[in-house]
């Protein structure tokens, strides 16, 4: 790796991790990720936008050689997890005279999260600035970013907007700036579901806040650089409007097929109706797809087979990182098939509480289903059709 230049003296020095493959111990990664770290030279001072995951501050060290780096003022920290903050206490190990600025909360974070002391911070509040001479940084507070401090910075000459893991894609790539639109943004979809989708209501803020500077270039902490801003920022207005798509959701389990038919009956059911469908046999899917899912699908309809006399504990995972994602879903049901009884139900519709979407009755079956559940499924299948025509 060396440095990337974005604009005169302002360089990409972060890590690019090709083998990453979960984040969190929990988000999956099937294309890699990036830690961007951004350099800026002002005439009098220099400043580091974030850094790396600590695993890779080797990267960062190399980088930051290949720019003849001789100091750092300023290390802006927008966000206080690891994967960006980690190696700021060796960067103040080996660049001892700079100050980590930031915002009161984050400040917090980063003395419990990595022990820096107190007297290494520079405390900045929203709208302030620093100087780096001929260059200006201006600081926005855009909370719930996914955690309560996160912050972006913004280079006033430059016109460039380092947003951390706002507006990111996990996406290993050897581009600095975006160059296949469609790919990116569904990456960048994958990581709003995963860690943002649930604070809509923040986001709209945070986006009518940067909707007054004017911004040629958004530099996300993860993934390419958008030289088109407003891609990303149209895909986000998209999904924190309260609009939702024409489409199913069936994250189901079969253990022995009842549930399987129960669900391709239906799916047959909505391909008649050309709504479209998309069932998800959660064993074999990658859970991230769910969570791009949720963030537009009209309707989620489970499918738990029952199992220790409940519902599959495959299901009742997905259910609950359902609710903990608090998706716009407008209607949900449940189906399945049971052998002799069980709360089932009951268990999933009460980790669905977050879940502001009407419910629609569930179908139950005993053992596979014959004729009269057919029917069942078939009133079952109206319901949702006739709701979705009204959308
Ligand atoms: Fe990329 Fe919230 O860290």
């Amino acid at each position: 790796m060396a440095k990337r230049m974005l604009k005169e003296r302002v360089f990409e020095v972060g890590a690019i991790d090709w083998d990453r493959l979960i984040f969190d111990e929990l988000i999956p990664l099937p294309n890699g990720t990036s830690y961007n770290s951004y350099l800026i030279f002002g005439s009098e001072k220099v400043a580091l936008i974030d850094t790396v995951d600590p695993l890779k501050r080797d990267v960062l060290f190399a980088n930051l050689k290949d720019a003849e780096v001789e100091k750092i003022d300023y290390v802006i920290a927008n966000h206080a997890e690891q994967d960006h903050s980690g190696s700021i206490p060796f960067v103040l190990e080996k660049f001892p005279e700079a100050k980590v600025v930031t915002n009161e909360k984050c400040k917090s974070f980063l003395m419990d999260l990595l022990l820096i002391p107190e007297e290494k911070f520079i405390v900045i509040g929203d709208g302030e600035e620093i100087s780096l001479g001929d260059k200006h940084l201006k600081f926005f507070l855009t909370p719930w970013v996914h955690w309560p401090e996160t912050m972006s910075t913004y280079l006033i000459e430059d016109k460039i907007l380092f947003s951390c893991d706002f507006f990111g894609s996990h996406r290993a790539t050897s581009h600095l700036f975006v160059h296949d639109n469609y790919k990116v943004i569904e990456e960048a979809k994958r990581y709003y579901a995963e860690i943002m989708m649930p604070f809509r209501a923040q986001i709209r803020k945070n986006l009518e806040k940067l909707s007054k500077i004017e911004i040629q270039m958004i530099a996300p902490s993860h993934g390419p650089v958008y030289p088109e801003p407003e891609i990303i920022i149209d895909a986000y207005k998209n999904w924190i409007s309260d609009r939702v798509e024409k489409k199913i959701l069936i994250p189901y389990v079969s253990m022995h097929g009842s549930t399987e038919s129960i669900v391709n009956y239906l799916v047959d059911r909505f391909v008649e109706a050309k709504i479209e469908v998309i069932p998800l046999n959660l064993p074999k899917t990658d859970i991230g797809v769910l969570t791009m899912e949720l963030v537009d699908a009209s309707t989620v309809i489970f499918g738990a087979p029952y199992v220790l006399a409940g519902a599959h504990p495959a299901v009742v995972y997905a259910a609950y990182l359902a609710n903990a994602l608090r998706p716009k879903t407008k209607f949900i049901s449940i189906v399945g098939s049971y052998g002799w009884g069980g709360k089932g139900v009951d268990q999933i519709k009460s980790l669905l509480s977050n879940v502001k979407a009407e419910f629609v009755d569930p179908v139950l079956i005993k053992g596979h289903p014959k004729e009269n559940d057919f029917e069942m499924l078939d009133m079952l299948a109206d319901k949702i059709i006739e709701k979705n025509s009204n959308l």
